[in-house]
């Protein structure tokens, strides 16, 4: 029998949520942590409890042949399993969603929910900067299956926004907004209720919505809950933050349970579901989360605060430092929960100061990724932004001299003393 998927209790705290929601020891021999269950197949007990599942799998079948109810069971790992579904209960309640799908990266969840909504002759208007990865897929996978990608980089400007959205309909039915916010990797946001309401409008004028999608990933669910702002979808790369030990990858979608079920009807076929181990091992990250995210966004304030006053820094992009009064001060206001703890600084010089600073680092790894334990930096014109084209990254706010920084838990003055030696040779 499946692990019951119950939604979380009314009031129950996010940080509760994280702990243990999804996994009920009387379930498992009243183990205290969950088994792994590696298994690939499952065994029926019987023909017809066979036919049953079958039935309540593909056709949501609720009552046995016999009129009792079918007890829901597993048939197959790629189609779902213990761990999956006990990652995707948590998940749901932490992203406030009826319902989430498991992946195994964050690029396989955001393939596969371009591939379950997107029809040749679709356009999709997708907000700059974006994670490379997917502003690869736009521009060079999805237009061989004729579809076409219009960008737009200011997501607090409405004009801009409906200007994209104007166009990407001139080339055919809009079907998706691929949002980032905050963006890979300038912290950049969109405005996610705007672009609802751009969608509805757009809705109107064709035959169905546009679903509005946003990649979660930078701030995770603790910090931001894109539904809540009108996101039909919201993508995490499990990956970062949610992993959070840079020993996985995983990825997941949650929304209603309609759209969730279209996406996990793909996900069987292209067989790119999460596996047990990778989800085992997210059980356990979930529960520090809450922990590990207040840690790193409080060494993020302190780095930033030194970094914004180091006169070989000539910008710096973490959230919490955003002018008071300004529209994206308003704006983070209204849709986050906090600023996180990826950014990005520019130095002075381009790329030889930046390449000057990061061979001096002892402390701090030279590596691609975030929300790790450990603090990571990276300079993203040459490294995870290298495949999308110089003037895109430009025109996006990733300069020569621009750097990334994913603040992990090691004490601020020791990332800061690293810092300060890499920026003397600046
Ligand atoms: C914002 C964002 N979305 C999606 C991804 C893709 O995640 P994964 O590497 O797990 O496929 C990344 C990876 O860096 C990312 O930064």
């Amino acid at each position: 029998m499946k692990p019951s998927a119950k939604s979380a209790p009314a009031g129950l705290h996010a940080d509760t949520i994280a702990v243990g929601h999804g996994y009920d020891p009387g379930e498992a021999w009243g183990a205290a942590k969950p088994p792994i269950v590696l298994s690939s197949t499952f065994v029926y007990p019987t023909a017809q409890a066979a036919k049953d599942f079958h039935r309540a799998f593909f056709e949501g079948a609720a009552e046995a042949a016999d009129g009792s109810p079918v007890a829901e069971g597993y048939i197959y790992a790629r189609l779902g399993h213990p761990n999956l579904t006990m990652v995707e209960t948590r998940m749901a309640a932490l992203d406030r969603a009826e319902r989430t799908a498991g992946f195994n990266s964050g690029m396989a969840a955001i393939s596969t929910l371009a591939l379950a909504f997107l029809r040749p002759g679709d356009s999709l208007v997708y907000s700059r900067p974006i994670y490379s990865g997917v502003d690869n897929l736009v521009n060079t996978v999805l237009p061989a299956f004729g579809i076409h990608a219009q960008g737009v980089v200011d997501g607090l400007d409405e004009a801009a926004i409906r200007a994209a959205a104007s166009a990407a309909v001139a080339k055919g039915p809009l079907a998706l907004f691929l949002l980032e916010s905050p963006a890979n990797p300038t912290a950049a946001l969109v405005d996610i209720a705007l672009v609802r309401r751009i969608a509805e409008e757009v809705g109107a004028r064709q035959a169905a919505r546009p679903l509005v999608t946003v990649d979660n990933t930078f701030l995770g669910p603790l910090l931001q809950q894109p539904l809540a702002h009108g996101a039909d979808l919201c993508v995490t790369a499990l990956t970062k933050y949610c992993g959070g030990h840079s020993d996985l990858l995983a990825g997941s979608v949650s929304g209603s349970a309609e759209l969730i079920g279209r996406i996990e009807a793909l996900r069987m076929l292209l067989g790119n579901a999460m596996p047990p181990f990778t989800a085992w091992l997210l059980l356990r990250s979930f529960e520090s989360l809450p922990v590990r995210t207040e840690r790193a966004s409080s060494n993020a304030a302190k780095v930033s605060a030194f970094l914004s006053r180091h006169p070989k820094v000539a910008a710096i992009t973490w959230l919490g430092e955003l002018a008071e009064g300004s529209p994206q001060r308003a704006l983070f206001d209204r849709q986050c929960g906090g600023a996180g703890s990826t950014f990005s600084f520019t130095v002075r010089g381009g790329e030889a100061g930046a390449f000057r600073l990061l061979d001096q680092l002892r402390l701090l790894k030279l590596a691609v990724s975030l929300g790790g334990s450990e603090t990571l930096i990276c300079h993203p014109a040459t490294t995870t932004h290298f495949n999308v084209p110089a003037s895109r990254r430009f025109s996006s706010g990733i300069g020569e001299g621009t750097l990334r920084l994913s603040l992990g838990l090691e004490h601020p003055d020791d990332l800061i003393a690293d810092l300060a030696r890499g920026l003397d040779a600046v």
